[in-house]
């Protein structure tokens, strides 16, 4: 095995509350690794020394000099050797000065106690004594560091020392298991963050063979990663608790990866599932490792192999503290919004954040829908694909997105003579979680009829042979007597993506309701505003409007929009249907707003037939008693 002095040189603080064996703990562990112990009280200058044995706590500006003088000792250190220092450290801006310009070879040890331990430990020891005040307010002052080795400080000074000697002999402090191409983005991600990984694929003879040496092998970014394609030996190169980051096909696979992976771990890893799994299937997961003492965090991860390898926008789910323990990996990788805060948030329990980015596809479909209706429309007005191209450009400045940007490029490029687009079979292809998203709707009853509508249109455009053979059972579409402007058309575009945006996050809502995940809708459209498929400058403003509403029709910017763009919209449905051009999305946009928005809507009717044949019974609008009622109708 690696020694320690071996590899790159470290700085080690052991941090922690008075009296939760800091310096015990940093001398045995200097002592194991062979490196010099220092222990920072030692460095205090005289003023702070005088202060503290006349009872004064210190300050933040009396501890600024001493933190320098040990961030100054360290880089001395480390030029020469690893080192450990240990110093209380109990807050960010302290531990930020400590490893000022040495950030990469700094390690952060955290001795973990609850007060009561620590109390009555500090207190059994002979000839001390220590008020419970002053432990309360070490607690108090206490900022739990994000990026450190905790130790459980109940553990055998023995224990203790075996653990962090593992995580400190230069294992790695990521695995991604599975290096397809979202798997590859996020690894070279990770590297390029300055992460230690292993990386893993699996060996199939003639079909995958040392795909993660070879991987390896081609980016300079990943000369201190490791490659395997052997489970125990990728397992074993880990720190723990390790954190496992599975990018492998969503469905029966991820289950066998996690029966392949089980007999190799131990109590408290953490296996991250960033594929879009089925929410329902990642909530069984969590249960079902929790009995393994593994815990599980199911996680969104959306913007494609770009956006993996430049920064995705990631929405993981699960046990909140375990949740911790990867955190600093994700939010580091993740895009930036525009406050550069990660576009990665704790999104809440169980499979929330597959749910969530689950409609994000759905949003995704219906946003895809209406970019592809758009284009027909204009087509149909005489645009070719760079007119259409010029159009899409044009309403950048209105309604910018990132799928708008890319389906302008789309209708740029030429294959030949011709425009590629006009080239490409129209059969679209779906993998599922425009499906799921649907069956959810159905499920929670909540009337998600963009994302079934962005859905079905797939499922039409699927029966290419059928549609061959009925189109030339009718009569053909001529579109030539259409009447409409560029302006109007990106009226009524505008006015479905408010509705479209306005179904995905009901859906949500409902869902976060149902389940109790409390979920937050503005922290959602937070980061989905960069890094992700549907970024857009409309979800850029959402984040603030869900700051007062869960309803975006009622705030009164977005209302005033919508009754503006209400007129064009009416127009562009109606022309299109007169001239018999297939707009789904944007006709259903329509119908529900004119549903969601019907004082008195026709369902007494289908009440009076459900009572009238099932004896289903009604209430009355002129009862408030909640009373059912029944009619023998003849
Ligand atoms: C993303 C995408 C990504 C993928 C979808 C496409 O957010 O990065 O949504 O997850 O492109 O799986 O889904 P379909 O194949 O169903 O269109």
């Amino acid at each position: 095995m690696k020694n320690i002095r071996d590899s790159i040189n470290k700085v080690i603080f052991v941090i922690g509350v008075s009296g939760c064996g800091k310096s015990t703990i940093g001398k045995l562990l200097a002592e194991e690794l062979e490196i010099p112990f220092f222990d920072g009280d030692d460095f205090h200058p005289k003023v702070n020394i005088i202060k503290m044995s006349s009872g004064q706590p210190l300050t933040d500006a009396d501890r600024q000099g001493w933190l320098e003088t040990l961030n100054e000792l360290a880089k001395t250190q480390l030029a020469k050797s690893s080192c450990v220092i240990v110093c209380s450290a109990l807050k960010e801006t302290y531990r930020n000065t400590l490893s000022l310009g040495i950030e990469s070879a700094t390690k952060w040890v955290f001795l973990n106690g609850t007060f009561n331990q620590i109390y009555n430990r500090v207190n059994k020891r002979p000839n001390h004594f220590m008020p419970s005040e002053l432990l309360q307010s070490q607690f108090d002052t206490l900022e739990e560091p994000k990026d450190a080795i905790k130790i459980d400080i109940s553990l055998t000074p023995e224990d203790i020392i075996k653990t962090l000697k593992e995580n400190l002999m230069d294992k790695s402090e990521f695995g991604l298991f599975g290096l397809g191409v979202m798997g590859k983005s996020l690894c070279r991600n990770l590297a390029n963050n300055g992460f230690k990984i292993s990386m893993f694929n699996r060996h199939v003879t003639g079909v995958e063979e040392n795909v993660a040496k070879d991987f390896k092998a081609q980016y300079s970014e990943l000369s201190k990663a490791e490659a395997y394609d052997e489970i125990s030996a990728f397992v074993n190169s880990l720190q723990t608790p390790r954190k496992i980051m599975l990018m492998v096909n969503a469905g029966k696979t991820i289950d066998y990866v996690i029966e392949d992976l089980l007999p190799h771990l131990s109590g408290n890893d953490i296996i991250i599932d960033g594929g879009n799994s089925n929410y329902v299937k990642t909530k069984e997961r969590c249960n079902y490792l929790k009995t393994k003492g593994i815990h599980f965090i199911g996680t969104g991860v959306s913007g494609g192999e770009e956006g993996a390898l430049k920064g995705p926008s990631i929405m993981p789910s699960g046990d909140p503290e375990a949740y911790k323990n990867v955190q600093p990996f994700l939010e580091k990788i993740a895009a930036k919004d525009q406050n550069n805060l990660p576009c990665c948030t704790y999104v809440g329990p169980e499979g929330s954040g597959h749910f969530i980015k689950m409609v994000h596809n759905g949003v995704e479909y219906v946003e895809m829908q209406l970019l592809a209706e758009v284009a027909t429309i204009l087509q149909a007005l005489g645009q070719d694909p760079n007119d259409i191209a010029n159009t899409l450009e044009s309403w950048k400045d209105a309604a910018n997105s990132y799928l708008l940007e890319i389906t302008t490029v789309i209708f740029r490029k030429k294959d030949g003579n011709d425009w590629l687009v006009n080239k490409i079979l129209d059969k679209a292809g779906n993998k599922g979680t425009g499906n799921w998203a649907t069956i959810a709707s159905a499920e929670l009853g909540v009337p998600s009829t963009l994302i079934s509508s962005a859905l079905f249109s797939r499922y039409i455009s699927f029966y290419k042979d059928e549609r061959i053979e009925l189109s030339d059972n009718f009569d053909k579409v001529d579109a030539s007597e259409l009447n409409l402007t560029t302006t109007e058309i990106l009226e009524a575009y505008q006015f479905a993506r408010i509705i479209n945006h306005y179904q995905g996050f009901k859906l949500i809502a409902e869902a976060s309701d149902k389940f109790s995940w409390n979920l937050n809708l503005s922290e959602i459209a937070r980061i989905w505003t960069n890094g992700c498929i549907i970024r857009s400058t409309l979800m850029t403003d959402l984040v603030d409007v869900f700051k007062s509403t869960s309803n975006i029709l009622t705030n009164s910017d977005l209302i005033k929009v919508v009754k503006h763009n209400k007129q064009a919209t009416k127009k562009v449905v109606s022309e299109c249907v007169i001239n018999d051009l297939a707009i789904p999305a944007l006709s259903e946009a329509l119908q529900f707003f004119n549903g969601i928005t019907t004082l008195y809507a026709s369902a007494n009717i289908i009440q009076a037939q459900r009572d009238y044949f099932g004896a289903h019974t009604y209430q009355r609008l002129d009862d408030n008693s909640g009373k059912s009622f029944h009619t023998n109708w003849i």
